[in-house]
């Protein structure tokens, strides 16, 4: 199997020069495609900052890191942008959708910034947001939206980019059970099309989803 996540030795400071915070400590993992991994751990172990790292959102101190064998460390920003965007598909715990925007408008955005034209955009984000059950709901702004729908939303925006990976960060976090359900069972019908999804989640439960848990405790992975 192809690994499209290979980390090395990574190390992680904040505060180098103050007050200096090792939040991530020597960690190596792999990741396959076509996986669907969780991340867990309790609250501060680490896991939004791994993300980060992975998500080509940030970069670590030391070591390595592969996307799909292709050497993150030694990008520059603007290439890091272009990797991360051709790539990958962001779900937060709190949706980040842009309160002006309907839902149509806010899963058409990351192909605006791809100049992807607008009949095309909409043709896409009409066919993302039909693919999470909200077809009815292209009109509706955020705040016409219970959390659920909304988190649906921001998943249709991540499933309009065609992403090879899937990263998910307590994506159940701020919803009822019946909607995590929901969001879950979206995700793994992504993975089911091919999308390899890591997910980040403080929650045992949810992370027994997973085909594969990675453990982290005060920054290093334990399991
Ligand atoms: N930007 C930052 N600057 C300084 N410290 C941070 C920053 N982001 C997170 N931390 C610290 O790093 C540790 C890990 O945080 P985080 O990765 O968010 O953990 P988790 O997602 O597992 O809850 C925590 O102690 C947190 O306070
Ligand atoms: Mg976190």
């Amino acid at each position: 199997m192809n690994e499209i996540i290979r980390i090395n030795h990574l190390s992680k400071i904040y505060n180098k020069k103050t007050n200096a915070l090792k939040v991530l400590d020597d960690i190596s993992m792999n990741v396959y495609k076509g996986e669907f991994v969780a991340v867990t751990g309790q609250s501060g172990s680490g896991k939004s900052t791994l993300m980060n790292i992975i998500g080509c959102l940030d970069r670590a101190e030391s070591g390595q890191y592969l996307l799909d064998g292709k050497d993150v460390c030694k990008m520059n920003d603007s290439e890091m942008t272009r990797i991360r965007s051709s790539k990958i598909g962001f779900v937060f715990q709190s949706f980040n959708l842009l309160p002006s925007l309907t839902a149509i408008e806010n899963v058409e955005l990351p192909l605006l910034y791809k100049r992807i034209n607008k009949t095309e955009r909409e043709r896409i984000a009409q066919e993302a947001l039909e693919c999470v059950g909200l077809s009815e709901r292209i009109k509706h702004l955020p705040n016409e939206m219970s959390g659920g729908q909304q988190q649906r939303t921001a998943i249709a925006r991540a499933i309009a980019v065609s992403p090879e990976l899937l990263l998910a960060d307590e994506p159940t976090g701020s919803l009822d059970k019946a909607s995590g359900e929901e969001v879950l069972s979206i995700i793994r019908k992504m993975n089911n099309s091919g999308v390899t999804v890591v997910m980040i989640t403080h929650d045992i439960n949810i992370a027994a989803l997973a085909d594969r848990q990675i453990v982290i405790s005060d920054g290093r992975i334990i399991n």
